[in-house]
């Protein structure tokens, strides 16, 4: 199952997953998106696609998409992948988009997780990916609540992935922390791609190869691209206070609002 599956990295992992002969339930609110994307791999790829129109930032949709989970016997990977950035302080942008992805990062994959594992535990396989990003090592003015919830999706994973090794358990759990990738998410952001430089640009194929390819070795995190794993080790090391003047004097120097 994928959620968040009409665009961008989570087409790109029905896309791969299909390629594997996996047989797929995607997720989200474009139904017609999914629908086309579902008969695209029928036909290429000979699986079964099932497609769940959902707004998971919704109880009602949210339980729905549970209760597939929990009939689900034979589910092998959740991908938790719906996901979307907003631009601009907290205290400006509206209270409604910071709940909403409140909800989104932190309750609905929090909430499929826990439907997913239940059972892979039980049958003693599976698999659980979280797509996190490199936003979850930091904090960005301007993104408040999505470095808070990404960063949430990767305590969050790593305490699942400590809890699994610490019951034997061959589940994996994984925290794929991807930097700007070519996607429909700066639109829905608001954001310009222009100024970051071509070279920090990934594809969703891409890090979707580096997240199956961590899956396979049982990597908790996976950070696709040596740029990215690079800044993640100088975010990780360098003092705070100094990461803290930064972030406040680029914000300055941007005007960001
Ligand atoms: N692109 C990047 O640079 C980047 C970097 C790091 C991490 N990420 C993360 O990667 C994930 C995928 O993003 P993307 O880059 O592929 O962006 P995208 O092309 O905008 O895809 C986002 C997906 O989430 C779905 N979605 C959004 N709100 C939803 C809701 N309320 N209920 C159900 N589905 C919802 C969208 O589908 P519908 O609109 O059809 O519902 C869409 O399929 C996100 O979690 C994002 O935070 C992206």
């Amino acid at each position: 199952m994928i959620t968040g599956a009409s665009s961008g990295i989570g087409a790109a992992f029905a896309e791969a997953l299909a390629a594997r002969g996996l047989d797929l339930v995607l997720v989200a609110r474009r139904k017609e998106l999914l629908e086309r994307l579902a008969r695209g791999l029928e036909q290429s790829r000979g699986i079964a696609t099932e497609v769940l129109e959902a707004d998971l930032t919704l109880n009602q949709d949210l339980a729905l998409v549970e209760q597939r989970i929990a009939a689900a016997a034979n589910l092998e990977l959740l991908v938790n992948n719906a996901g979307f950035g907003t631009r601009g302080k907290f205290f400006n942008v509206d209270a409604r988009s910071q709940d909403q992805m409140h909800r989104l990062h932190v309750l609905a994959t929090m909430r499929l997780t826990h439907a997913a594992l239940e059972g892979m535990v039980q049958r003693g396989r599976g698999g659980v990916i979280n797509v996190s990003s490199v936003a979850a090592f930091w904090q960005s003015p301007g993104s408040v609540s999505y470095c808070a919830t990404k960063c949430w999706m990767n305590s969050f994973t790593e305490g699942l992935a400590l809890e699994l090794a610490g019951s034997r358990s061959p589940v994996s759990v994984q925290a794929l922390c991807p930097g700007y990738t070519r996607s429909e998410f700066h639109d829905t952001a608001g954001m310009k791609r222009e100024a970051i430089p071509s070279s920090w640009w990934m594809t969703a194929e891409d890090v979707v190869a580096a997240s199956l390819r961590g899956l396979e070795r049982g990597d908790t995190f996976v950070i696709p691209g040596w740029r990215y794993q690079a800044a993640v080790f100088l975010l990780k090391h360098a003092p705070r206070v100094l990461l803290r003047r930064i972030a406040v004097h680029q914000m300055r120097r941007m005007g960001r609002d």
